[in-house]
């Protein structure tokens, strides 16, 4: 999967853990509304549970459709091939070359010319949507894998990383077979929206799993190089990062000091599922005591709020530097706190595994 900073790759477990304690240990049915990388929908998806997953952007939509929403049985043999085929192609440089390896420097151009090869003939074969995006990915997460960033794409390295002069090699993403309980789906727009829409939908929801950004850096902005490629649309850039024009327009209220306290208390007046677990951290810009507040008006009871201790974003050990790559800023601290928020019916359930222990 891509470097994804706010990736839940080390509280994937625990995550899967609190969901299964909340559905009595039966797979159920979970809302995954902030969903990135899809490592949590996927993880469930593994344990049986169908998922619905939503987030804004183009790039994670592509992945949430491939881990979450295709099914082994159904596109992996067709993909593999394709797969095989792409990796075969003769390169040709073009807009991806010329934007992110030579006016800006994300990946080697050796390596951008067989991208703009094999993104073009993705592009000419019309290819069945799932299917489409299935094989995306496996061109995301081979680019992810010969970047020369830290894990984000509002800069790239002075010099090319050890891994950007690797040879692209397309793999094939670990697609699950369909889910116990049911075909997953994953939708691409605001989580709100998609309170509404799968409220309607799936009114019987086991869990909504909420991890909404910590602070006021876009994803969008983070993750413009993916999103550009997953939609083709060959987009005019700006600065120094060649960041797409609408990374100025499209904002996520999440990103926002003034409006993310109203915009979290939104999502959990308005989602539909019996329990809800929400991620945050002891950086976040809405404080621990705010967030159990709006949890316990919604539920009528405190939330469990499980602690989990971890490194920061590998940035905060390099430092803050100026253009010119000399260090300007002192290092931050090296640690914080996760928050996993439980309200609801799983609160409830775990209380009660307490009080009985
Ligand atoms: C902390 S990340 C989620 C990480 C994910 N759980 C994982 O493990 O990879 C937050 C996500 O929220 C998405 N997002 C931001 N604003 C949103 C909005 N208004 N509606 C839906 N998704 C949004 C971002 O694109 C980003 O992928």
């Amino acid at each position: 999967m891509i470097k994804y900073i706010g990736s839940k790759r080390r509280l994937v477990p625990t995550i899967v853990e609190l969901c299964q304690r909340a559905s009595a240990g039966r797979p159920g049915v979970a809302l995954d509304l902030f969903s990135g990388t899809s490592r949590v929908g996927h993880a469930l998806k593994r344990e049986g549970w169908r998922v619905l997953s939503c987030d804004s952007n183009a790039y994670a939509y592509t992945l949430a459709t491939c881990y979450v929403q295709a099914d082994r049985e159904r596109v992996l043999g067709h993909a593999a091939r394709l797969i095989t085929e792409l990796q075969a192609i003769a390169p040709k440089a073009g807009y991806f070359t010329e934007t992110f390896c030579e006016r800006s420097r994300f990946i080697h151009p050796t390596n951008g010319a067989r991208i703009d090869a094999i993104r073009e003939r993705i592009a000419s074969l019309s290819l069945e949507p799932v299917l489409e995006r299935v094989v995306l990915v496996s061109l995301m997460e081979a680019a992810d894998r010969v970047d020369s960033t830290t894990g984000v794409q509002m800069a790239y390295l002075k010099s090319w990383a050890p891994r950007a002069h690797k040879t692209l090699e397309l793999r094939t993403p670990d697609v699950l077979p369909r889910a116990a309980r049911g075909a997953g789906l994953a939708f691409q727009g605001d989580v709100l929206d998609a309170c509404d829409w799968f409220g309607a939908f799936a009114p019987d929801a086991d869990v909504a799993y909420l991890d909404p950004p910590y602070n006021q850096h876009s994803y969008l902005g983070n993750y413009h190089v993916w999103e550009s490629l997953v939609r083709w649309d060959k987009p005019e850039v700006y600065g120094i990062a060649c960041k797409r024009v609408d990374c100025r327009t499209r904002k996520s209220r999440f990103n926002s000091r003034p409006k993310i306290e109203s915009a979290i208390a939104e999502v959990i007046g308005r989602v539909r599922a019996k329990t809800v677990i929400l991620s945050f951290n002891d950086e976040g810009m809405v404080s621990r005591e705010r967030i159990e507040a709006m949890l316990s008006e919604r539920f009528g009871h405190e939330p469990v709020v499980v602690e989990h201790e971890g490194n920061r974003y590998v940035g905060a050990k390099i430092g803050i530097h100026n253009p010119r790559g000399q260090r300007v800023g002192t290092v931050g601290r090296l640690r914080n706190c996760e928050y996993l928020f439980v309200a609801g019916a799983g609160a409830e359930a775990m209380r009660s595994e307490l009080v009985a222990a």
